[in-house]
């Protein structure tokens, strides 16, 4: 079998030779009702007849991996991709550094390697759930597009875990494959497993937010697991990371589009100080301290995803070669950082302050910086775009206190800029650095849909360029169908 193409032939696209892996199959094809039981229940609300130009993965190779065509959202084919073996691959870090990867799970690390799946495989259906009113609201056939587009591919991701969990974990991999699908964002006797897919998408601009901020924590997340000596998790995130970049490109190029709109109007209308929010939010658009104040919002609920600065648990799996570091195979140094130490931000007696910590036990804060900084380039280009139209203002990542429920500074309160602050100060002013309800509300009026072919809501701009090179009057969503 080649594994670079995808067979189609069994009712579950896959790259894994599913035809003679009955057992799994068999599993897979009894999850398979369940699954579109929750797509229908908690996928996106209506749009579910229409044609939808989406593209499907039909082989793994970078070099061409997808296929665009119109597809009703139910007919998707969500199948199983892993990247291509790579023959003799070692494990890249931790005590067995060196030593064949794994391609069975060891049982010392079963435990860890199952809730390690689980939890990644959750955030994939949860985001989908919190997603799923956008569709009514949305500002162009083009983004309605883009939005089904991240929704179906999460739905794979779910597959791609759920693959890994019956494959590899018998019984109680196949409970925690059902379980997948019960749990649901926000419920308050189930929720999903992490803060941040707990949380509402109410408008477009928090989906752009989130596809920026909270799925570049999954892209940080799946690119230490695709170190990982358990080989199957390495291939299988290494195809997701692939998927993932146009997750980050609609959020990066959405956020832009309406800086670009909101600067466009400013202009036209003459207004030069843009925190004059009155006189912005009267031309329709979305001023741009409000777009800060969402921005404080959604990196703060992704930087709690990274969990706490100092974990004993990031530690073990390091050492266990299970989850490594972000680029692991190209950092200099012993991969298992027997003597290294790390600088962690603290509170030490009320101060923030920089303190080395062995680096085992380090590793969330590192990959959360590693993350930051991948954060910071879309900050530079959304900036660009407000000082190239004249405009004397700069959107800016908040201080790592800010606003945070996870860590070490989950106890106190601080200002974007770090600044330690009491309860009171907190309450009286938080609606200053985050959306409060009246921003929402404003918000919320903007959000009429928009469906003629090749029209734009007034708050944002069209892209640059189309999906597939498509041109501007493409119709990407047939809705009567
Ligand atoms: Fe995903
Ligand atoms: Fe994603």
């Amino acid at each position: 079998m080649n594994y670079m193409n995808v067979d189609y032939s069994t009712k579950i696209p896959n790259n894994v030779n599913l035809s003679e892996d009955r057992q799994v199959l068999k599993a897979l094809e009894g999850w398979h009702p369940g699954y579109m039981d929750w797509w229908s229940d908690m996928g996106p609300e209506g749009f579910q007849q229409s044609l939808v130009y989406l593209r499907t993965a039909y082989s793994v190779d970078p070099r061409g991996w997808a296929k665009f065509d119109y597809v009703k959202m139910p007919e998707y084919r969500w199948g199983i991709l892993l990247a291509p073996q790579e023959e003799n691959r070692v494990i890249p870090f931790g005590e067995n550094y060196g030593k064949p990867a794994w391609q069975e799970v060891p049982g010392e690390h079963r435990a860890t390697l199952r809730r390690l799946i689980v939890i990644q495989g959750d955030t994939e259906p949860a985001s989908v759930e919190q997603q799923r009113h956008l569709g009514k609201t949305a500002p162009s056939l083009y983004d309605l597009r883009n939005l089904f587009q991240v929704n179906v591919e999460e739905g794979r991701h779910l597959w791609a875990m759920v693959y890994l969990l019956q494959k590899y974990f018998g019984r109680d991999g196949r409970e925690e494959a059902d379980d997948l699908l019960r749990r649901r964002s926000g419920d308050a006797d189930s929720p999903r497993m992490l803060g941040a897919f707990n949380e509402a998408t109410p408008d477009w601009l928090s989906f752009f937010m989130f596809t920026y901020f909270t799925d570049r924590d999954g892209k940080m997340q799946l690119h230490s697991l695709a170190q990982s000596g358990f080989d199957p998790l390495s291939r299988t995130c290494r195809f997701m990371l692939t998927e993932e970049a146009h997750h980050m490109f609609v959020g990066e190029t959405g956020i832009s589009r309406v800086v670009q709109r909101t600067c466009e109007a400013m202009k036209e209308a003459g207004i030069t100080d843009p925190n004059d929010i009155a006189k912005v939010r009267a031309l329709g658009v979305i001023d741009l301290p409000t777009i800060q104040k969402k921005l404080h919002l959604h990196y703060s609920l992704s930087l709690d995803l990274f969990g706490s600065e100092v974990s004993t648990n990031a530690a073990n799996a390091f050492n266990a070669g299970i989850k490594g570091r972000y680029k692991e195979t190209s950092i200099d140094d012993d991969h298992q950082l027997k003597n290294a130490t790390y600088p962690v931000l603290k509170l030490v007696d009320g101060v923030i302050k920089r303190v080395d910590e062995p680096a085992l036990t380090a590793l969330n804060m590192r990959l959360r910086d590693d993350y930051t900084q991948d954060c910071v380039k879309g900050l530079l280009r959304w900036n660009k775009v407000i000082s190239l139209a004249g405009f004397d203002y700069k959107l800016t990542l908040p201080n790592v206190a800010f606003h945070r429920q996870i860590g070490e500074f989950r106890d106190v309160h601080a200002t974007p800029e770090g600044v330690l602050i009491d309860d009171a100060t907190w309450n009286k002013r938080r609606n200053e650095w985050l959306p409060s309800p009246a921003d929402g509300d404003f918000i919320a009026s903007l959000m009429k849909p928009v469906t003629e072919i090749g029209e734009y809501a007034p708050w944002i701009s069209p892209p640059k360029v189309g999906i597939d090179n498509k041109p501007g009057d493409f119709e990407y969503v047939k809705i009567d169908t």
